[in-house]
């Protein structure tokens, strides 16, 4: 598939939600594509958020499709757990992962789409040959484990060098990026060929996050289909 026919897509992140009152901050971005649901274990990042439980629970009650990104240790045991809860897309980061693609494999035969994201200093070349075993690839634009950090300009070459290898090979896999992305950063991350944005606090930091998602997805369209 050419990346032309890609959506773009803006998935606000809940971690810079009121976690005390998800459903009423589901409801806030129900113009959103999916909402990005940011699982953390104090161990594989230095912060911890919430499990399994909460995001069954968050999936229950979702008007949009949940995006989980696992920040965790373990993780070959725990992502097929969060696919058996009818995520649409789950995504482990590759460094946590023994069998990256005995885990994808595994996600997409319980039904979700097998995302696999990438630290800020992790190379992208040694993964390209599993491009078909993945429906994304997430490239961090911050180190994992916090809202609100700047935009690593630093990784827009690797997203370049990802958007050529998936057009060469003529797969069809999203770039996600996540982290610092606003409505100046979004533009130089699509231009770069991301299709998918997570946002935090350029969503839950405005006063209308569906205003705000709208004003970032039309950015982002733009940036993506005048790439050259
Ligand atoms: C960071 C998380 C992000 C975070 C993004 O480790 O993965 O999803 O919520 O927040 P912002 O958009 O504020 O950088
Ligand atoms: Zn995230």
């Amino acid at each position: 598939m050419s990346s032309t026919s890609l959506k773009c897509c803006i998935n606000p992140s809940i971690l810079s939600a009121d976690f005390v009152n998800l459903q009423a901050e589901l409801a806030r971005i129900a113009n959103a594509d999916a909402v990005h649901v940011d699982v953390m274990d104090n161990r594989f990042v230095p912060n911890l958020t919430i499990g399994l439980p909460v995001v069954e629970r968050i999936q229950q009650v979702s008007p949009v499709p949940l995006d989980a990104h696992l920040m965790i240790a373990d993780v070959d045991r725990w992502a097929p757990l969060y696919a058996d809860a009818g995520l649409d897309s789950v995504t482990f980061h590759v460094e946590a992962s023994d069998a990256p693609i005995k885990l994808a494999r595994e996600l997409r035969a319980r039904g979700a789409k097998a995302g696999m994201a990438l630290r800020p200093a992790t190379a992208v070349e040694p993964y390209l040959d599993m491009l078909p075993e993945l429906d994304m690839l997430l490239i961090m634009t911050v180190e994992p484990g916090f809202g609100g950090q700047a935009f690593l300009d630093v990784t827009l070459p690797k997203i370049r060098r990802a958007r050529a290898a998936i057009e060469g090979s003529g797969v069809n896999v999203a770039i996600q990026v996540d982290g610092g992305i606003t409505e100046e950063t979004i533009t130089r991350a699509a231009e770069a060929g991301a299709n998918i944005f997570v946002a935090g606090s350029a969503v839950y930091g405005k006063e209308s996050p569906e205003a705000a998602i709208d004003a970032l997805r039309a950015r982002g369209q733009l940036a993506f289909a005048s790439r050259v």
